[in-house]
């Protein structure tokens, strides 16, 4: 570990009033080559890439291929790669879950989703973050009850820091960032779909809804795992659950 828990803990307080640019050179000056970025390729995504690839253009940006998405977030994906050169890393699950996934991967969202978030989701982000020293990700405290009592640092397995620099912002404040910057935006359109995950996941809202009531409604479920305890369990021990 670069820095102790003692120091990420007072540092994430004071990046509490720092603005999100000033979190991302930190973290660029600090952690770069073992520094990568993920990204689900939705409009909210775009002000996090943006930044990064003005701190740092070569940034890799894991980018997880569930093989659910929708035709137009892979799309957007390749779009924003073409023209801004980015560098995207696909990520993908096991080979080993090769049979589980061709005979049960078409209705596994439905039967058990959060079985098919760790093998499409979170396995395939534990693996690449293997090694490296910290991540950044686009979460933010207003989306999920979870994400609320977040940090801005968080040591998570294995010595990895996750850094969240949105945490503070709010999706108005995502959507200026847009505005003000002319950024592109994901095709679906953002008054129904404000959250966009895996397309057997992700329903269109409807007027005054929450941004996230069309992830996993009716599925009890809120979060695909890579930000809850999930993402730190290792699936040999003794105990492991996918929840
Ligand atoms: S989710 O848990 O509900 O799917 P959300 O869409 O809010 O997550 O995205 C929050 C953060 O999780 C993103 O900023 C990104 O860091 C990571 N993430 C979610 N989905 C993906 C994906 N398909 N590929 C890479 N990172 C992702
Ligand atoms: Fe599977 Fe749905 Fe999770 Fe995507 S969001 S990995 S389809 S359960």
């Amino acid at each position: 570990m670069k820095f102790s828990p003692e120091e990420i803990e007072s540092l994430s307080l004071q990046f509490e009033s720092a603005s999100p640019q000033e979190i991302i050179d930190w973290a660029v000056k600090n952690f770069c080559p073992n520094l990568a970025l993920s990204s689900s390729f939705q409009t909210q995504s775009v002000p996090l890439i943006h930044m990064v690839k003005e701190a740092k253009p070569d940034m890799r940006i894991f980018f997880l291929d569930t093989g659910m998405h929708f035709w137009d977030t892979l799309f957007f994906r390749e779009h924003l790669e073409q023209i801004w050169n980015l560098n995207i890393v696909d990520l993908r699950p096991d080979e080993k879950w090769r049979m589980v996934l061709r005979h049960f991967g078409h209705d596994l969202p439905q039967t058990d989703p959060n079985l098919c978030c760790f093998i499409r989701k979170v396995q395939p982000m534990q693996k690449a973050m293997d090694g490296l020293g910290a991540w950044i990700t686009g979460i933010r405290r207003e989306q999920t009850e979870n994400r609320a009592h977040a940090k801005i640092l968080e040591y998570k397995r294995d010595g990895l820091l996750r850094i969240a620099p949105l945490l503070n912002w709010t999706l108005d404040e995502v959507l200026d960032y847009i505005s003000a910057n002319n950024l592109p935006r994901h095709p679906m359109p953002l008054s129904r779909y404000p959250s966009i995950g895996c397309k057997p996941c992700t329903r269109a809202i409807q007027l005054g809804e929450n941004e996230r009531a069309g992830r996993w409604d009716g599925q009890g479920k809120t979060e695909c795992g890579l930000h809850t305890e999930m993402f730190n369990q290792d699936i040999r021990a003794e105990g492991f659950k996918f929840k």
